[in-house]
């Protein structure tokens, strides 16, 4: 794991959206996986103009969301589909066919979470997988005591995961569905790549656990610890609970691999 601290959540997301065009113009034909929430609404906006102002092209790219809320049509506002079309698809260059999220209503979900996973694999698997974090923890909707061998199934939502969603449906905790579609831990853990996102101050606590703390199921973003290939992008907020601070800005200011993106 490596951690690359940022001044502030438009440079920490300027970072990401970087790496994820250097990735997608390495391999035009790139299995990427999204994420959604707030904290993705900056990377998005910042693909969208690489591919409007230096045509970073998304024609062959294939993508699998994390997850998708049960009960929720592909038009309702609230649900992810709409989410991604609103914020990334519509705005750039991608095939629709080429984009993949749960079917929130699907009538046999068992089925329908075999299928995604049947999907992935013949995809060749996710080379990149983008993720935030959720304030308990979460990766995708993988709630405390989630396996870390678990696969994409459906999963009840925690209170505190259904107060922190509920701004984005007007504030009314009603409103927000109790059960999503999620890939599992283990499902995520076998990407080839895996990209964390986490910005601003609420944050700091739960990153600060996620990198630093014990693995434990508790935290499915301590799982991140086991991946062979994980950077986690943070901005100061979002870094003013970790210890060991001094480490990680010395890491992305020597390594090689870093040079391009220190400008
Ligand atoms: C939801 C998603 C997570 C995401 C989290 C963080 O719960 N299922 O994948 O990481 O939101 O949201 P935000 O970026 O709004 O803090």
């Amino acid at each position: 794991m490596e951690v690359i601290i940022r001044p502030n959540e438009d440079d920490a997301s300027r970072l990401v959206a970087k790496i994820i065009a250097r990735e997608l113009r390495a391999r035009p034909q790139l299995v990427l996986g999204l994420a959604t929430g707030r904290t993705m609404e900056t990377v998005y906006d910042k693909l969208a103009c690489l591919h409007r102002d230096e045509g970073l092209d998304f024609s062959l790219c294939r993508t699998f969301n994390l997850d998708e809320y049960i009960g929720l049509s592909r038009d309702d506002p609230h649900s992810y589909r709409h989410y991604m079309n609103e914020h990334l698809f519509a705005r750039v260059n991608i095939d629709q066919r080429n984009t993949h999220l749960p079917n929130g209503m699907a009538t046999d979900v068992k089925a329908e979470c075999k299928h995604y996973e049947h999907l992935i694999h013949d995809c060749g698997g996710i080379d990149v997988q983008l993720l935030g974090i959720g304030r308990s923890g979460h990766i995708g909707f993988n709630e405390p005591l989630s396996a870390m061998r678990s696969r994409t199934r459906d999963k009840a939502l925690t209170p505190e995961t259904i107060a922190q969603n509920a701004p984005l449906f007007g504030g009314d905790l009603s409103k927000v569905p109790r059960r999503a579609i999620t890939m599992g831990v283990g499902t995520i853990l076998e990407c080839g790549r895996c990209i964390v996102l986490a910005t601003g101050a609420e944050k700091a606590a739960i990153v600060a656990k996620a990198v630093e703390g014990p693995i434990t199921s508790t935290i499915t973003a301590t799982a991140m610890q086991l991946h062979a290939h994980c950077t986690v992008v943070v901005d100061e907020a979002a870094a003013s609970k970790l210890k060991n601070t001094d480490y990680y800005r010395w890491i992305f200011d020597n390594e090689p691999e870093w040079q391009e993106f220190r400008r």
